[in-house]
């Protein structure tokens, strides 16, 4: 039995993990799960998969908990903090933004692998996350479906013989949409996805083409592929993920159905033979359509190019910025075409320099936050 933790268990790659545990129950043992404040569907998981701890981020919420017998409750920050650092086999990194910088930092060395959806934690923090990492022998293993199917492509291939990386977008709600219309677009629109039912953070991200900048710079990352070398296409279908340009004039593509069941089993390591996750049934599709993104209408796509090459406090300035803007966006503070602007100027005034520790980090992150209010206040 693999003992898991769930981070963000009552979200969109919770839920999706806790159905792969269900399929495999004589594989798993749910040893922590946690939320933020949704304590009615955590106490449903709670009763189901009777975990030994359980954290919850809205303190005020930990009185309405259920009480198994055995199980501990984690309230607050710190609570969060003390289940990252439970030894487990896998962590699923399943909380949102950089909200999930600390635990990944706390669960190096504590848990054996940990899969990561989240991928603001490795854009801000990458080099001392992966050093960690190694030092402390846990496996880093994405979950993110783009990054999934680069790794299953990589593996096969001699990288001497790849050109490029392609990354696919489905575009989000707005792809083809005229300017005009999408600058005053309100967040219930913007979070309506076309494929993925994703939380609300990403999948406004997802509207803006921020979420795939964000992934040019998280495969930059965690497989030292040059940012040059990473392309990306719209690709309204979503089943192909990511493509392979070879040095032979080939491509080779990795195509799944969109179901994040299908990466959480491969690092749950279900084996094939017991997946359950949708089959990809291409006979079904009408076709197969790319387009290159429109890089005017998307200006957050070029500025994460920018801020790829550039690195040092870029990328944390970036994912930071970001998380500040869309919050505001979310609470109807801007409009959906300043979410770009807002985060261009943001950039423009940032003088870069080394991130070397995380306080670092949270130190960018606070410039970063605080000149979003500047511009909006
Ligand atoms: N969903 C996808 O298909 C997908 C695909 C690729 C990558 N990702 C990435 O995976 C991560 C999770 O995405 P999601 O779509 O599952 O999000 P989500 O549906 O919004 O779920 C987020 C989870 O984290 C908890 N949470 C929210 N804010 C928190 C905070 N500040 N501190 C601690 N816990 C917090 C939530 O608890 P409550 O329910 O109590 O609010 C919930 O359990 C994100 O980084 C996203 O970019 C998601």
């Amino acid at each position: 039995m693999k003992r898991i933790i769930i981070l963000g268990s009552t979200g969109s790659i919770g839920r999706a993990t806790l159905k792969v545990v269900k399929e495999n129950p004589d594989k798993f043992e749910v040893i922590g799960l946690s939320a933020r404040r949704n304590t009615s569907l955590l106490n449903k998981q709670i009763k189901e998969f009777r975990p030994s701890y359980v954290s919850i981020l809205d303190k005020g919420k930990a009185k309405t908990l259920r009480i198994n017998k055995g199980l501990k409750i984690l309230a607050g920050e710190e609570g969060l903090g003390e289940l990252s650092k439970k030894e487990c086999d896998i962590l699923v990194l399943g909380v949102p933004g950089l909200s999930a910088l600390k635990p990944l930092f706390s669960c190096l060395g504590k848990a054996k692998k940990v899969l990561l959806a989240n991928k603001e934690a490795i854009i801000s923090a990458g080099e001392i996350i992966k050093e960690r990492a190694k030092n402390r022998n846990t496996e880093l293993f994405p979950v993110d479906s783009e990054a999934w199917a680069v790794l299953n492509l990589l593996k096969k291939e001699d990288r001497e013989d790849i050109l490029c990386v392609y990354l696919t977008a489905s575009g989000g709600p707005f792809w083809d949409k005229p300017k005009e219309i999408i600058k005053n677009v309100k967040a219930k629109e913007a979070i309506r996805h076309p494929v993925w039912k994703m939380g609300k953070k990403i999948s406004v991200d997802s509207a803006t083409l921020m979420n795939k900048g964000f992934e040019v710079i998280e495969i930059k990352r965690l497989f030292n592929i040059d940012s040059e070398n990473i392309k990306i296409l719209i690709h309204p279908q979503s089943v192909v993920h990511a493509f392979l340009e070879k040095r032979d004039k080939s491509l080779i593509s990795c195509m799944f159905y969109p179901d994040m069941r299908i990466p959480i089993s491969s690092g749950l390591g279900i084996d094939k033979f017991s997946l359950k996750g949708k089959k990809l049934l291409l006979d079904k599709i009408k076709g197969l359509e790319f387009f290159l993104p429109d890089y005017k209408k998307f200006p957050l796509l070029n500025l994460a190019y920018f801020v790829a090459n550039k690195e040092k406090s870029f990328p944390t300035v970036l994912v930071s910025a970001d998380e500040e803007v869309v919050d505001l966006y979310l609470k109807g503070k801007v409009g959906f075409s300043d979410i770009s602007k807002i985060i261009e100027r943001v950039i423009a005034k940032h003088k870069p320099r080394d991130i070397t520790s995380l306080e670092d980090v949270y130190y960018w992150e606070a410039w970063a936050r605080e000149k979003v209010k500047e511009l909006v206040f």
